[in-house]
């Protein structure tokens, strides 16, 4: 069983009261981290406003870990700056700092008490008996553990010792808290479940939280806005919506919704549309007004969610239903198109509307659902 833990957290915010969370909580400027060639961390750049939920999603080596590192103190920026409430702290020790921790790799203390554990962090700033009394049985309460203050760590769940390492941060109320996978060890159920409660738990205290995930799925449950990380750059920095509806790169279209890409050029700008004749094809899809030149060879990138499927003369292509796969709600379905080297798409359709092996269809969107983007910009 993998147990969770906390870093110790600030002396400032020692007085009892809560850190406040008014104004600019934090913010990082061209932030960059190098390990000899291997460019870690590349003019990451983001402003968090307070209350919010930020997560850094990308792939394993992306620079998440590093990046939040840095904000942390535990990880020295070769240039950059990082500021928490207004003040610069980027060259002052993580204890100073006033951030609180929840990363997977530090240790509840075994020897302690769920309670003991908790109260760690006011018991070494020297914050009285009493109000230690109270402020821990208040965090128990919040995080659903009221009645486990007197266990062992080994005597919880693993998602109770998660809790646990999220009480120990909550309890001195930092003004930001970074967590670092912290449900990557939990089974999937778990993880759900706990998604949820600290989503809750950050809504009800309005705490500033910056979140770390490789999981698409989970930044987009519990974010305000997610970093999109790629080779140590931020590729867009966006609400979870935008990311979907407004991918700003092929990349963010992939990694977010599993795109369909089709090859095609601008032939023609609409007052409204701009129109695509697709390579493969020849159909001509209507996208929203781009400012492509006429001429120019793009990537149409659509979400399976948004393509339908319809009568075989509708729409911007006609193909064969490979196969269809219930999934709960919707149904996932593989359309063959028409025609020599011809691709295949992924429909994600409403279980009600969905098509069958075997069928001829029509492939129709909304043009609002349509990006495009220049060809060879890369996937
Ligand atoms: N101490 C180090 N020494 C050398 N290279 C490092 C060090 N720490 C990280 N790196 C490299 O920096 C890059 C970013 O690593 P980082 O740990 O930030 O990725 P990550 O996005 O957190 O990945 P994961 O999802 O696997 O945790 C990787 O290429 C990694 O190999
Ligand atoms: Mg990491």
């Amino acid at each position: 069983m993998t147990e969770f833990g906390v870093a110790v957290p600030s002396l400032e915010t020692a007085g009892g009261k809560p850190a406040t969370t008014t104004g600019k909580p934090l913010s990082v400027v061209a932030l960059r981290k190098t390990y000899g060639d291997v460019v870690a961390v590349d003019e990451a750049s983001m402003e968090i406003a307070a209350g919010e939920f930020v997560t850094f999603l990308g792939a394993s080596g992306s620079g998440k870990t590093t990046t939040l590192m840095m904000i942390a103190g535990f990880c020295e920026p070769d240039s950059g700056t990082i500021t928490v409430g207004g003040r610069d702290v980027t060259r002052l020790a993580p204890q100073k700092r006033g951030l609180g921790f929840v990363f997977q790799q530090y240790l509840l203390f075994p020897h302690m008490t769920v309670s003991e554990n908790i109260a760690f962090p006011l018991t070494l700033r020297g914050v009285p008996k009493g109000e230690i009394r109270r402020r821990v049985g208040e965090t128990l309460e919040i995080a659903g553990l009221s009645g486990f203050g007197s266990r062992r760590p080994r005597e919880l769940s693993g998602g109770q010792q998660q809790r646990v390492a999220l009480c120990r941060a909550l309890v001195y109320r930092p003004p930001v808290i970074l967590m670092d996978e912290p449900l990557g060890a939990l089974d999937k159920k778990l993880r759900d479940q706990l998604q949820i409660e600290i989503k809750a738990i950050q809504q009800e205290l309005g705490l500033t939280v910056i979140y770390v995930t490789h999981d698409q799925e989970e930044a987009l449950v519990m974010s305000d806005r997610i970093a999109v990380m790629r080779n140590g750059r931020i590729e867009q920095f966006d609400t979870p919506r935008e990311l979907f509806e407004r991918p700003r790169t092929p990349f963010v279209a992939d990694f977010l919704g599993a795109a369909n890409f089709l090859p095609g050029h601008v032939e023609q700008h609409t007052g409204e549309h701009t129109l695509v004749r697709l390579d493969r094809t020849g159909g001509l899809l209507k996208a929203r007004r781009h400012d492509l030149a006429t001429g120019a060879a793009v990537e149409v990138a659509v979400q399976p969610g948004r393509l339908r499927a319809g009568a075989p003369g509708d729409g911007f292509c006609a193909g064969t239903v490979e196969n269809a796969t219930y999934v709960g709600s919707a149904v996932r379905a593989a359309v063959r198109v028409d025609g020599a080297d011809a691709p295949l798409l992924r429909l994600e359709v409403p279980a009600g509307r969905a098509p069958v092996a075997g069928e001829l269809v029509g492939i129709t969107v909304d043009p609002d659902d349509v990006n495009l983007f220049p060809a060879g910009q890369g996937g």
